[in-house]
């Protein structure tokens, strides 16, 4: 078999892929983009989405397809309840007020939806459902992928350069970072979410992300008719084993003093987490973004956000590799990409740590952590600090 060339290979079709294949056409740079799920499952899996002002301008800036500005809801703050039962306390983060800047609302998928039209509206090379099983030569000029297409046929493709953003469990990662390196910097945590998606009207029209003495629970939105919310479980639990009516109580039990409207739940799910960075973000003609070099807990909301910052330093390192033959900013990409990334990292983590009562927790631990938050909102200083991360800190656009 002959392989196919192209310039740039992209495995895997979600926001980082698609994103990273418009910029580099921007620059007159081709590429393939390949993903082993079908377009139905991208444009299906209903997934989380808080979006940066630096994120939104870059989705509104691809295509005519972007919704991110109608079906998007621009948030100007979240609450952070806590106390006990009987005193509960709401305090508002005020965004603008804080930093001059908001956060959208806008689920991933519908994102998706947006770049896939917009990408195939370009003309795009984008194959949906081609698994690689290969990755080789990421040390010669000529890295390669191979594997099987939609319609089980083998292909190879030869690239001059090749991108994994083919998510957290991606085949790309291997070869980036050798088998010496396998793995990277991980924290797991002994908790995670039960998620559900219910027909009712708003309980809230912003986020209240709470530390209950039974633990964390995030009262999120969709729509005027759609909600979604999380409250804190054991990682192991199954999803199907409690009744709705159960469920209420639980979210209930964990949102003290708000009332939630309640309606038919129809999906359920437990999104178990964890803090990862790959070891090596790249080597030689191969690099890694998004998901595929770095995972980060759901709570401090930065997953989609970070990607997109790592898509726009490769951009910049390929056009120099590609267009003026220089390697320089692909020398300079991993260590551009890790300060925002170990950022993130460490308000995720913080986040995380700060809203949810670990099953080993001590009255000391509990009680620090109410000091915790009472300092963060009890200060104009504290309040800015987690407004400053939760929005975002502007792109780099330099290496
Ligand atoms: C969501 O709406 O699903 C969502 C929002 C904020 C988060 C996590 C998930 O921090």
């Amino acid at each position: 078999m002959t392989a196919e060339r192209t310039r740039v290979a992209i495995v895997g079709a979600g926001p980082a892929g698609l994103v990273l294949s418009h910029l580099l056409e921007q620059a007159g740079i081709e590429s393939i983009v390949l993903d082993q799920r079908t377009r139905e499952d991208i444009e299906g899996t209903i997934k989380a989405g808080i979006l940066e002002q630096g994120a939104v301008d870059l989705l509104a800036g691809i295509g005519a397809t972007s919704r991110v500005h109608t079906v998007g809801e621009r948030h100007d703050g979240i609450e952070l309840l806590f106390g006990s039962e009987e005193a509960p306390e709401r305090h508002r983060i005020d965004f603008p007020g804080l930093t001059g800047r908001s956060v959208w609302l806008y689920p991933q998928h519908e994102a998706l939806i947006d770049l896939i039209a917009a990408r195939l509206a370009a003309g795009q090379d984008l194959r949906f459902g081609a698994t690689v099983t290969a990755v080789e030569g990421v040390d010669s000029d000529r890295p390669r992928v191979s594997g099987t297409t939609a319609a089980g046929e083998p292909f190879e493709i030869e690239a001059e350069f090749l991108v994994g953003a083919d998510g957290s469990r991606s085949v790309v990662r291997p070869a980036v970072t050798g088998p010496s390196r396998e793995g990277g910097y991980f924290r797991e945590y002994p908790f995670a979410w039960f998620g559900i998606l219910c027909e009712a009207p708003k309980s809230s029209q912003e986020l209240i992300y709470s530390n209950s003495p039974n633990g964390f629970a995030l009262i999120s939105q969709r729509s005027e008719t759609v909600q979604r919310m999380y409250f804190q479980c054991d990682p192991e639990a199954d999803p199907n084993a409690m009744s709705e009516a159960e469920i209420w109580d639980a979210l209930q039990a964990r949102t003290p003093g708000v009332e939630l409207k309640e309606g038919p739940i129809f999906q359920r799910d437990v999104l178990r987490f964890r803090s990862f960075v790959s070891h090596e973000l790249r080597r030689g003609r191969a690099a890694l973004v998004g998901d595929a070099a770095h995972t980060v807990p759901p709570t401090g909301a930065k997953g989609m956000n970070l990607a997109l910052g790592d898509v726009i330093l490769l951009n910049q390192a390929l056009q120099e590799l590609l267009l003026r033959g220089s390697s320089r900013g692909l020398d300079a990409y991993a260590e551009a990409a890790s300060e925002r990334i170990w950022k993130s990292q460490h308000f995720s983590w913080w986040m995380t740590s700060m809203l949810h009562l670990s099953p080993e927790a001590s009255d000391f631990d509990r009680l620090r952590q109410r000091g915790e938050l009472s300092m963060v909102v009890g200060s104009e200083a504290g309040r800015r600090y987690l407004a400053e991360a939760y929005t975002g800190w502007p792109y780099r656009t330099e290496l």
